[in-house]
């Protein structure tokens, strides 16, 4: 009976400990104590957003500040407003509120190399979210988002298709020595040495928006009119603006002039629907959630690789109004 009694009492604390220790164990998890592992609840992250130039730019910094709040982590959000001294301010900022890892998305490719050096020192890791920085690797964690070269690339043979491989092409630029622009003028051109009977008449910045593509276009047809077979737009907001100008020149926009644009925003979508757009070469924005779950990877020194790529296909008129319900931005 004795021998009973104590089997039993045995059996009865070892039910009690374990379920302490269970609790102590998910009271552990959430306060991100155990084995040291930080959890969202506990991370605080800055992140300095370049601007608000495009729809593309609003439905990333929607995706960025959705995610955020529904992971339950302490988001600090700038916006630079197109300026690279703004977003540099920023950093700053973040470092010496002891951030614990800064994302950003530099508007231009260069002159980043001071501040980054200054969050290293601080121990706060980098993450380029949407844009490349022209900076050594040592300086950020990774990169997170498109092969912007391939966007211009994929532009150029959807082009050349459209074309005939045969035309007159004008070209509206994105923001001057962003990594976008940069990439999409390279990678069109990539491809176009296969075809020496399309040519690049006339090639201006339209800094990604569709005021300034509505104004660049406005100039290119004043000086060249018919003889623009095709306009190469590197954002969708650009190619929007142009439309609205090939329409008061008294041109059809996606027939008398062929147009073929980078993002695939819902507006893209609706302008292949009216027939004003040829075709759109995907740009993921909805990059929040991989961009958080990667900051947390960091922040606990596990591996990430230097550049996480988006994954983005094509999108053409004949199945624009199928797709365009699911589209997030
Ligand atoms: O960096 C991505 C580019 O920036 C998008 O193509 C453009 O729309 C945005 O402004």
């Amino acid at each position: 009976m004795r021998v009973k009694a104590y089997i039993l009492f045995i059996l009865m604390s070892c039910v009690i400990l374990g379920g302490c220790k269970r609790g102590i164990d998910s009271e552990l998890q959430t306060t991100g104590q155990s084995e040291n592992k930080r959890v969202y609840q506990n991370l605080v992250v800055g992140f300095s957003q370049l601007g608000a130039e495009s729809k593309w730019r609003d439905g990333n910094t929607a995706s960025i500040k959705k995610t955020a709040e529904s992971l339950g982590l302490e988001l600090i959000f700038s916006d630079a407003q197109q300026k690279q001294e703004n977003q540099i301010k920023a950093i700053r900022t973040f470092i010496a509120q002891q951030v614990d890892v800064i994302g950003v998305s530099p508007i231009v490719e260069t002159g980043w190399e001071s501040v980054f050096q200054e969050a290293k020192d601080a121990g706060i890791p980098i993450i380029l979210v949407d844009r490349r920085a022209d900076v050594p690797e040592e300086l950020y964690a990774t990169y997170i988002g498109s092969d912007f070269t391939e966007e211009g690339r994929k532009a150029a043979r959807v082009m050349a298709e459209l074309l005939g491989g045969k035309g007159n092409i004008v070209e509206l630029v994105g923001t001057i020595n962003s990594a976008p622009a940069n990439d999409r003028y390279i990678g069109f051109r990539e491809i176009l040495q296969d075809y020496p009977e399309m040519k690049i008449i006339a090639s201006e910045s339209a800094d990604f928006t569709r005021a300034k593509g509505e104004e660049v276009m406005r100039g290119f047809l004043e000086q060249y009119g018919d003889q623009i077979d095709a306009l190469y737009a590197h954002n969708d907001d650009s190619a929007l603006g142009a439309i609205r100008a090939i329409e008061d020149y008294g041109l059809q926009p996606g027939q008398d002039i062929i147009i073929v644009s980078v993002d695939a925003i819902r507006d893209a979508f609706q302008a292949m629907i009216d027939g004003k757009l040829n075709a759109t070469v995907e740009c993921n924005p909805l990059l929040g959630p991989l961009f958080f779950e990667t900051a947390l990877k960091v922040v606990n020194g596990e591996y990430v690789p230097k550049w996480i790529p988006s994954q983005e296909s094509i999108f053409f008129p004949e199945n624009a109004a199928e797709i365009l319900p699911t589209r997030k931005y």
